[in-house]
């Protein structure tokens, strides 16, 4: 298979299967199968080291990911930021932090799975499967941000115009090609990441339980008497 053959493959049809896979199947199994739309929370099997292992790495995968939303939506503001140097440098140090309370919080997660004889009992090979992408993923971030320093900007630069350019439906990957191959490996990663989204416990991320923003609140009351 040549090179172009290649990068068509992974940075046009891969994207375009992995988005048209999320969107169907996602209403399709909210419809279906909406009991099991859950994180489906295994703190009542092991309580010990949830904590330590659960949080850390939302804090870091919230932040990091909304930070790449950022450099989508707002390339020239991003960049604007750059520009002056102490800025770039609280950015990428920032980002950096969070990646790797990230991966640590995610490693925990992953530990606390395999040690856990009640908690490795209700992990599922979809899970497995998934944390395992999830560790590939965050590790290559990291390693991204050390190898390739300034991540925001050529971020801002090179991958923003491609991932627009998917998303007009008019794919120009020329942003993404001369890119060296853990970069690349990033990108095809996040692509299969949400194509396989639908078909795993990352659909929590869709029904964070909103209605309890204005909901009247639940009062429990014993029955009977002391
Ligand atoms: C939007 C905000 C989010 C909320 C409110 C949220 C909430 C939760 C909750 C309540 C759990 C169950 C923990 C437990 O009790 O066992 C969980 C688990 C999990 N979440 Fe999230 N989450 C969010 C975003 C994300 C994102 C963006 C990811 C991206 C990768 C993610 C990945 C996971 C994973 C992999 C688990 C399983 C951890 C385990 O139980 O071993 N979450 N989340």
């Amino acid at each position: 298979m040549s090179q172009h053959v290649l990068d068509q493959f992974m940075f046009v049809a891969l994207p375009y299967v992995c988005l048209f896979t999320f969107f169907l199947m996602t209403i399709y199994r909210y419809r279906m199968q909406s009991f099991s739309y859950s994180s489906l929370s295994s703190q009542f099997l092991e309580n010990k080291h949830h904590f330590w292992a659960v949080v850390p790495f939302h804090y870091g995968i919230l932040v990091v990911t909304a930070g790449h939303f950022v450099a989508f939506l707002i390339p020239r503001t991003l960049l604007a930021w750059n520009s002056h140097p102490l800025r770039l440098y609280v950015l990428e140090i920032t980002a950096l932090a969070f990646g790797l309370l990230t991966f640590i919080g995610l490693t925990g997660v992953i530990v606390r799975r395999l040690s856990s004889s009640k908690v490795r009992i209700v992990t599922s090979p979809t899970d497995w499967i998934l944390f395992a992408m999830l560790l590939i993923q965050t590790g290559s971030g990291i390693s991204n941000a050390l190898v390739y320093p300034w991540g925001s900007s050529w971020f801002a630069t090179s991958m923003a115009p491609y991932l627009w350019s998917i998303l007009k439906l008019s794919p120009d990957v020329t942003f993404v090609t001369a890119m060296p191959w853990m970069i690349k490996l990033h990108v095809v990663l996040a692509f299969l990441t949400i194509g396989f989204f639908p078909f795993t416990r990352l659909v929590h991320v869709l029904v964070i339980p909103n209605p309890y923003l204005w909901r009247k609140p639940q009062v429990v009351r014993w029955y009977g008497r002391k």
